[in-house]
């Protein structure tokens, strides 16, 4: 039953199904949707419509917040030299991220593909503002990482939204975080969080993360996961 139509007094359909749900096909679409969501390495060069991007950011903008304190900040990176700086840090941190890593598994590190710095056609830095008064620090006082933790949640709406276009998405995290802010020329109080490299995947979304398919790590199962008290 759609939102709004055939509800009783309980607010339940006579179907048994709460009046507020959305339709079954909408769920079954929702769910693929989720499943076929993949972190994208492969981009093709052209480019995405800015109404997708636009649209996909004002759905971000509506995702959850501490506080109501909507800390993300959203910086596109479209000047070169910037992108490159982006890169030679990738570069730099990668390049200790593999000698960090046990030395049986580095010959497979080393072949993994972890960025699409210079190939995606949009790239953009997300930042938390750690000092924002929106929200007047409601919830955010014992639990200050609960602002990054809204941005993060900004990020999967984005995630999601720009993946209903068939747009992929990829975050990059092996960057060194205090250059990529100077790099963005970010106020002293924004928290990196992500570098995302967005645009046209070169191959179909799978069910199956790249890094399964590539050796390094499989899913585990959810009752491994969860526990009951
Ligand atoms: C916080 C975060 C940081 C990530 N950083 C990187 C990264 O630096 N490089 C990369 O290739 N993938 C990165 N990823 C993507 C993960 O590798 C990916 O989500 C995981 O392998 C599961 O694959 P899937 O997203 O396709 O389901 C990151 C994902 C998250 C949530």
């Amino acid at each position: 039953m759609r939102y709004g139509r055939g509800m009783s007094s309980s607010g339940s359909t006579s179907s048994g199904q709460h009046a507020d749900a959305f339709a079954a096909s909408f769920r079954e679409q929702f769910a693929e949707l989720v499943r076929l969501r993949r972190d994208v390495r492969h981009f093709r060069p052209d480019p995405v419509p800015e109404a997708i991007l636009q649209e996909a950011l004002t759905l971000a903008h509506l995702a959850p917040s501490v506080g109501f304190s909507q800390p993300w900040r959203f910086v596109l990176v479209e000047d070169a030299a910037r992108r490159a700086a982006v890169a030679a840090s990738f570069e730099r941190a990668n390049a200790a991220a593999l000698a960090a890593t046990a030395e049986e598994d580095r010959a497979l590190y080393a072949r993994l593909k972890l960025q699409a710095l210079r190939e995606a056609p949009v790239q953009m830095a997300v930042f938390c503002d750690e000092e924002t008064n929106t929200g007047r620090k409601l919830g955010a006082r014992t639990m200050p990482e609960t602002r990054a933790y809204s941005t993060v949640c900004a990020i999967h709406t984005l995630w999601l939204a720009l993946r209903a276009h068939g747009v992929g998405m990829g975050w990059v995290s092996i960057l060194e975080p205090e250059e990529v802010a100077r790099i963005c020329e970010v106020p002293a109080g924004w928290r990196f969080i992500a570098w995302l490299c967005i645009g046209w995947p070169r191959e179909a979304h799978t069910y199956t993360p790249e890094l399964e398919r590539a050796g390094w790590e499989k899913r585990r199962p959810l009752a491994e996961l969860c526990r009951k008290l």
